[in-house]
């Protein structure tokens, strides 16, 4: 296994629609051991795969944060929303800064498992929170997109800073 480069903004493969993953291959899954360990080394709850510069529709989360608790999801695809909360949010793509975002507060999603199965899953609270923020970035859209104006011009020079700093 290996540790991945996470790419940040303003790489262009952030921007992009990922594309589905049509089968599971041996390959895929050893991509997705690595995603796995480069969540945990970077400290993070998830990972999208075109943030380690992967155009495919693959998210990892782990709500608890702890490693073998981690949940795979090919495909995910969002056919619920129920409520909405405030929260603060982060990105390994986007270093150093958080901002509160709002989302939905119960969601159900369909995804495939990494037998290829068809699941569907609910989900609550952070763990929503963090699928959300994760199916954002298959569809090129990021945590700051979601803030006013003036906030993420703030956000981004901040984000600059740090950038060179790192
Ligand atoms: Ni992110």
């Amino acid at each position: 296994m290996s540790i991945l480069r996470v790419e940040t903004y303003p790489s262009e493969i952030l921007r992009k629609v990922a594309k589905p993953v049509d089968e599971v291959t041996p390959d895929l899954v050893r991509l997705i051991q690595d995603m796995i360990e480069t969540m945990y080394k970077e400290e993070g709850v998830g990972l999208a795969a075109p943030q380690i510069g992967v155009s495919k529709r693959i998210i990892i989360a782990s709500p608890q944060a702890k490693p073998g608790t981690e949940k795979v999801y090919l495909n995910p695809e969002i056919t619920k929303k129920e409520g909405k909360t405030l929260g603060l949010e982060g990105c390994l793509s986007l270093p150093g800064i958080a901002a509160e975002v709002n989302r939905a507060t119960k969601i159900t999603f369909t995804a495939l498992d990494l037998q290829g199965n068809k699941i569907t899953v609910k989900a609550e609270d952070f763990f929503a929170r963090i699928i959300q923020h994760e199916i954002d970035h298959l569809d090129g859209k990021l945590f700051i997109d979601h803030v006013a104006f003036s906030e993420r011009k703030e956000l981004l020079d901040s984000l600059k800073k740090n950038l060179m700093i790192g």
